[in-house]
């Protein structure tokens, strides 16, 4: 809901996650900065995938293409004529809007009153109540229910076949208006191109226009060929890579789901022509399989598949997950066909194709991809992580519990007063422990407060030096989710930590 959305963006700003970038100046819309913690469960959460896909997989290897490509990649990927938004304006506000999220919006308002209906006939009922049968009978549900059909599909349709005018048209027949002022006054829709253009090159007239890439996919493609024969690559094979992308979207109000400047963590599987769909499969598995094993909760997870999809994909799906603003794209696994390779053949002239031994022939190779944004992932980790829990004492905590192989700090450790010699047992206790996880030192407040601060930020386990550890060189080490406390030896805490912390 709203409010854990809106306590998600304010801790991630006052625990060092997130800032909007240049504040000073009031930041720009869309785009983000990550903070000192931000920074390292981003790291972490690149490690975790960039682990189970190219080290667990002995047929995947990784590359870093440059973001900069020769500006004919996107013509023959078809983001020069195609990667568009439908854009409207309003001529009394003068403000610009996503014409398919107006409409959306609007099909969205008829399911939440259907939903309402469902809700009050449900506590009218009780337990004699059938959804089923109410859904399909009752006369206003029904309504609700058929017009976001039409609408949808109205859209969807017109969109597919470029008619601007019916979607403005659209627009108009259901009466929306501008949400900020009410007005309907709008313009004619028009495509907008999503990319960021650049110029290379020193004078104008030798300059040539480029384009920040809008996805790290094409930097495979085009090395395909490269990558197959310098590591001696046998179909199938994948190549995994993991870096910015760049968007200018219209639509950018909802943190760091939809950001201008952002990473995506792709991968492209080539196989054998017919035996897409076999792979398809698998990765949709597998994929779920690298989400559900954060320990997330599998309830937060689903599959969306396409009905309806791009010219060249012959299969593909979504992994939603349930942000606070409901469920939404996370990941995307599409079976690509041939589609790009042959495209990238066509504009360059260049073969690319795969000579298959087993089968004397050669072929251009279809493609399953995963394509995951590592900023949306972030956010899926930080706001099924924070929890406001109320403990015994009638008091409220605020704990980010997050999975600890993503925290940015794996421990603190506190000494639990600045005398007697126990800082210098802590900054020992630091020193060995450094070497295999990110760790940190504090002394200042009481141990209860360093306690608290260290679980606002996510940090999975606290070492707390003591005057009992002079004596006998044990510490206690308290555990965030559950608060316990254990006393172990100085040196069995990196074992200890390596049971809860380790691929
Ligand atoms: N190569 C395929 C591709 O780029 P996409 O569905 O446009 O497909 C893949 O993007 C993933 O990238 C999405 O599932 C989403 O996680 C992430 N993504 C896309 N646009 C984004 C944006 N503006 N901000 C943050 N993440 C984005």
């Amino acid at each position: 809901n709203e409010d854990q959305f809106k306590k998600v963006v304010s801790h991630a700003k006052e625990y060092g996650y997130i800032f909007a970038s240049s504040e000073i100046y009031d930041g720009l819309s869309a785009v983000y900065d990550y903070a000192q913690n931000g920074v390292e469960l981003k790291k972490n959460i690149r490690e975790y995938w960039w682990r189970s896909m190219v080290y667990m997989h002995q047929n995947i290897v990784g590359i870093d293409s440059a973001i900069l490509m020769h500006p004919t990649t996107w013509k023959a990927s078809g983001h020069v004529d195609a990667f568009n938004d439908p854009l409207i304006d309003n001529k009394d506000s003068k403000k610009r809007y996503r014409a398919d999220v107006l409409i959306e919006d609007y099909a969205e308002k008829l399911n939440q009153k259907a939903q309402k209906e469902i809700e009050k006939a449900k506590k009218r009922f009780g337990d004699s109540f059938n959804e089923e049968e109410f859904v399909t009978t009752n006369p206003r549900v029904v309504r609700y229910v058929t017009e976001q059909r039409t609408v949808l599909e109205r859209m969807a349709r017109s969109l597919e076949n470029e008619d601007l005018a019916d979607i403005k048209a659209l627009i108009e027949e259901l009466g929306i208006a501008d949400p900020d002022t009410g007005s309907k006054n709008w313009t004619e829709v028009r495509q907008f191109n999503l990319m960021f253009g650049t110029k290379l090159g020193a004078s104008a007239e030798s300059a040539m226009d480029l384009y920040l890439r809008p996805e790290t996919a094409q930097g495979i493609f085009v090395n395909f060929l490269n990558v197959q024969k310098s590591g001696r690559m046998k179909i199938p094979f994948g190549i995994a890579q993991i870096g910015k992308a760049f968007r200018n979207e219209i639509v950018a109000r909802q943190f760091i789901f939809r950001m201008r400047e952002f990473e995506q963590m792709e991968m492209q599987f080539f196989v054998r022509p017919g035996e897409e769909l076999k792979y398809y499969e698998y990765w949709k598995e597998t994929r779920l399989k690298w989400h559900l094993s954060l320990g997330m909760g599998e309830e937060n997870y689903r599959f969306h598949d396409h009905e309806k999809m791009a010219h060249y994909a012959n299969a593909a799906t979504d992994i939603e997950f349930d942000f606070p603003f409901g469920f939404k794209e996370l990941e995307g696994i599409h079976s690509r066909t041939d589609f790009d390779l042959k495209a990238h053949e066509k504009f360059s002239g260049k073969k690319l194709q795969f000579f298959d031994h087993e089968l004397n022939e050669s072929y251009v190779p279809y493609v399953v991809e995963t394509s995951i944004g590592l900023d949306r992932m972030f956010l899926a980790v930080l706001s099924n992580s924070l929890q406001d829990e109320t403990l015994e004492d009638g008091s409220v905590r605020t704990v980010l519990k997050l999975p600890a192989i993503l925290a940015p700090i794996k421990a603190a450790v506190l000494p639990l007063i600045k005398r007697n010699g126990l800082p210098e047992i802590a900054h020992k206790i630091i020193e060995d422990l450094q070497w295999d996880y990110n760790v940190t030192y504090d002394e200042k407040d009481a141990v209860g407060r360093r306690y608290r601060r260290q679980d606002a930020v996510g940090t999975p386990f606290c070492i707390t030096v003591d005057h009992q550890t002079i004596e006998d060189n044990t510490v206690t080490i308290r555990y965030r989710d559950s608060m316990e406390q254990e006393r172990i030896k100085i040196e069995d805490i990196s074992e200890k930590m390596k049971e809860t912390i380790s691929y």
